[in-house]
């Protein structure tokens, strides 16, 4: 296991055999998973911990994946979407308190079309941040025209590259289809954050291999991956859901691969095991994504249970400077020191 280990450190590819192997391997095995991630973490992207202030803007969504607490079908839940003016004020606020990037993210509906997509992303430009864009599918027009408007990067999962799995759990939605969004975004000039989910229903550790050699064959500059955790009004209620250690070692193995990207420390990470966030910033990770959107509208973006009740920004933040790390003090974009190194050499 050693070698796989310090062939992946040194050289950043493996092959399928050997990544599922680090997927099944035991306890001794992935410390030192760990630890090497960590020191490709620490290389690559150094110690700054990135920041991006997330805004829920809204919890209506015509979708309805299995596993998710806001699908359509969900009527136990109460519907929300903030005002113009009230994500305005937010964004504000997340630019008062040292925010260098926003996150507006949603679930898929029509109410905010291109125009009030476009009115909003011009307004918070003038903050000088940067704005990441989490919406869902979109034709590529509508894409254009937040680009157009001035949106930064955008963020949209695979959620899984077993495409049979994904048809199962995203009724009426297609892999091909979200595989295209994401090159469509990437030709537009976004930077482009994708991710998975860990410990879905049948999805076999050979699929999760599959996962991350996918990040690897595509132009990413972020990969999110977090625990599936189900949530009890959904056709998924009674599923086991996803392993905090399987979780952890898919990103560690993330960057071992693509050394140079962004590797948020996710929130379902958090959730599903306390110390979670920091664990995973000593894994690999070098960003987090504080929740900005009010208390009383978060309770009920739940896509998944307690989701709301991770900490708050000054405990956050204490947590990255008592690891020895420091906070991002610009826009922490993918800086693609990896290519480069591979040039020159
Ligand atoms: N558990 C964990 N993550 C979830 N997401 C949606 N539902 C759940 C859940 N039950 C994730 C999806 C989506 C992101 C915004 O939230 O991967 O892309």
């Amino acid at each position: 296991m050693e070698s796989i280990i310090t062939k992946a450190e040194q050289e950043h590819t493996l092959d399928k055999e050997d990544i599922v192997k680090l997927l099944k391997s035991n306890t001794d095995d992935t410390e030192k998973l760990f630890k090497a991630s960590d020191r490709v973490r620490q290389k690559f992207v150094g110690d700054a911990v990135h920041l991006r202030g997330l805004i829920e803007i809204s919890n209506i969504c015509k979708n309805n994946c299995f596993y998710c607490g806001i699908r359509a079908e969900n009527k136990a839940i109460d519907r929300y979407r903030l005002s113009l003016e009230e994500i305005l004020s937010s964004a504000y606020r997340a630019y008062e308190m040292g925010f260098k990037t926003i996150v507006l993210q949603g679930g898929e509906d029509s109410f905010f079309d291109e125009d009030k997509m476009s009115y909003l992303i011009k307004e918070i430009k003038k903050f000088d941040v940067a704005i990441t864009l989490s919406l869902g599918e979109k034709s590529y027009d509508e894409y254009k025209k937040y680009k157009k408007a001035g949106a930064d990067r955008y963020l949209l999962r695979i959620e899984t590259t077993d495409k049979e799995l994904y048809h199962k759990l995203h009724p009426k939605m297609s892999w091909e289809n979200r595989k295209n969004c994401i090159f469509m975004l990437k030709e537009l000039g976004f930077e482009i954050g994708s991710g998975s989910l860990v410990g879905l229903p049948e999805q076999s550790i050979d699929s999760l291999a599959d996962d991350i050699l996918f990040y690897q064959s595509i132009p990413l500059d972020m990969a999110g991956i977090g625990p599936f955790i189900p949530h009890p009004q959904t056709p998924l209620n009674s599923a086991i859901g996803g392993d905090f250690e399987l979780s952890l070692k898919v990103m560690a193995i993330t960057r071992l691969l693509l050394p140079d990207i962004n590797i948020p420390a996710t929130t379902a990470m958090e959730t599903l095991r306390k110390e979670g966030r920091r664990i995973a910033l000593q894994s690999g990770a070098n960003v987090v994504m504080p929740n900005l959107t009010e208390l009383e509208y978060r309770k009920k973006y739940e896509l998944y249970p307690n989701k709301a009740n991770t900490d708050n920004l000054s405990d956050i933040k204490e947590k990255i400077l008592e690891m020895g790390r420091t906070i991002g003090k610009d826009i922490g974009s993918h800086k693609k020191s990896y290519e480069e190194r591979k040039e020159n050499k």
